[in-house]
């Protein structure tokens, strides 16, 4: 597919990096105009490692688990953080997350895997997936996994089963589609009706189903979960489904005399791609979701559940970035200026997939202000194949290292290997030091698995 047309009256906004406000990691700042992260140049990091190349800034990622943890703990005595593994995984960042007192959401088999390798504590996981197959099941089951996050009437007869086999008594949720139409891209919207996932409302049909779950052998119905969508700006979708979901639990308490002890309402908090983006802060998605947790319960009287959330982007977004070297620049008078970057959808796919915006800067000429439009093109062979589409940029020349911020969250996770391209490494900076978490994929990689 090919890219929209260029706006060409659009102007650049002149600014330089350090204006860029919520989209810069927590660290970042500009020295002799160079961008440094951690207290790294990211220009001799880039020169060093090679580019692509996945940058997080350590004490951004702590500090937004802190603030999760301690906004909701503040608010909410009975309540946890999970960190949703699909906004990015590797095995350094599931230590941090246990070393942050956070839980785990894993979401297949492989994400599982990860957090056995590093010994997260397995009661602290929460499994989910619309179709677990039963291999996944049995090891998540086997592992000890704290909970499962039943998707459907089949699932349910299998986790029985297997938990029976295993001889052991599985802890389970189930996950509700409460009918609340976040506001966001509709490809990641989740919590409507129709959708893959859960059990949805319309004709009883998740309050029948929850009935099977506690006449269920092997499994103990230990709460209930939705999840409305992601990258949502308007918190009032999430008091919304606390709504439906408290209801329902008051609904189960009055007719099937069970007591849900604990509700976890998903992720979705929105982040700031562009510099004028204004999501909401933590503490304020803390502020509604505990707010309307306690109003609701009073209101259909039902004691206070655990609560829980399940964040991903909003903890790893702005604490990553990708660094690219500029190889090709090509001016169409008339139709558009390509500055051509040494990956692409490769190693982000959200431009092409979901037309997802970007700030991007030079990392060698940060204190420079962005007076061109560009368009940030990959290598692959596709022309929909951009990172950065028609955004404002310091005049780029051969060899000059690109940032692109705010790629934290679903960009290494769904990287592929488009054209033989091997997958960047993931650097981790601190205080002055960087450290690699991935090694860069290697041709010898790629053709390992064939035979
Ligand atoms: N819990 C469940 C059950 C989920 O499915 C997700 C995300 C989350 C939590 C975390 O949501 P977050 O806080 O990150 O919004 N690839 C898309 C996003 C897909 C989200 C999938 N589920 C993107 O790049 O925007």
């Amino acid at each position: 597919m090919a890219l929209p047309a260029s706006d060409l009256t659009k102007q650049p906004d002149n600014r330089t990096t350090m204006e860029l406000g919520a989209v810069l990691p927590r660290t970042a700042e500009v020295r002799d105009g160079h961008l440094y992260i951690g207290g790294v140049d990211m220009v001799a990091l880039a020169r060093e490692q090679g580019t692509a190349l996945y940058v997080y800034d350590e004490a951004d990622l702590r500090w937004r688990m802190e603030a999760y943890r301690n906004e909701f703990r503040a608010r909410y005595e009975n309540s946890d953080v999970i960190y949703a593994s699909k906004a990015f995984m590797n095995k350094e960042v599931v230590r941090i997350v246990a070393d942050e007192g956070l839980c785990l959401d894993v979401s297949g088999g492989g994400e599982l895997a990860c957090a056995q390798a590093v010994g997260f504590p397995m009661e602290r996981v929460f499994v989910h997936g619309n179709n677990k197959t039963p291999v996944e099941l049995r090891e998540a089951i086997g592992a000890g996994v704290g909970r499962i996050v039943v998707d459907s009437r089949i699932e349910l007869a299998r986790i029985s089963q297997i938990a029976g086999e295993l001889g052991v008594v599985q802890d389970i949720y189930m996950r509700i589609t409460p009918g609340v139409e976040a506001d966001t891209h509709e490809y990641i919207r989740t919590g409507c009706e129709d959708s893959k996932f859960g059990f949805n409302m319309r004709d009883d049909w998740a309050f029948n189903c929850v009935k099977d779950a506690l006449a269920a052998p092997n499994v103990r119905l230990a709460g209930l979960h939705c999840h409305i969508g992601s990258q949502i700006f308007a918190l009032h979708s999430f008091r919304e489904a606390a709504q439906v979901m408290v209801e329902l639990m008051a609904r189960i308490r009055r007719e099937y005399g069970c007591t849900i002890d604990e509700l976890d309402l998903g992720g979705g908090l929105g982040i700031a791609y562009l510099a004028d983006d204004k999501p909401s802060a933590i503490a304020d998605f803390a502020e509604t979701t505990c707010t309307a947790v306690k109003d609701f319960c009073a209101e259909y009287d039902v004691p206070l559940p655990r609560l829980l959330v399940e964040p991903g982007r909003s903890l790893v977004a702005n604490a990553g970035v990708t660094l690219y070297t500029v190889g090709i620049l090509k001016t169409l008078p008339g139709i558009r200026k390509y500055v051509a970057v040494d990956g692409g959808m490769s190693d982000n796919i959200r431009t092409a997939l979901y037309h997802a915006d970007y700030e991007p800067t030079i990392a060698n000429k940060a204190d420079q202000p962005r007076c061109e439009i560009v368009t940030l093109c990959g290598k692959h062979c596709e022309s929909g194949d951009a990172v950065v589409v028609d955004m404002p940029l310091q005049k780029a020349d051969l060899g000059d290292i690109v940032c692109v911020f705010g790629t934290g969250a679903y960009c290494s996770t769904m990287a592929s290997n488009y054209n033989g391209q091997p997958r960047p490494a993931v650097v981790f900076v601190r205080d002055g030091a960087a450290r690699v978490t991935t090694r860069r994929e290697t041709y010898d990689d790629l053709l390992a698995r064939d035979l």
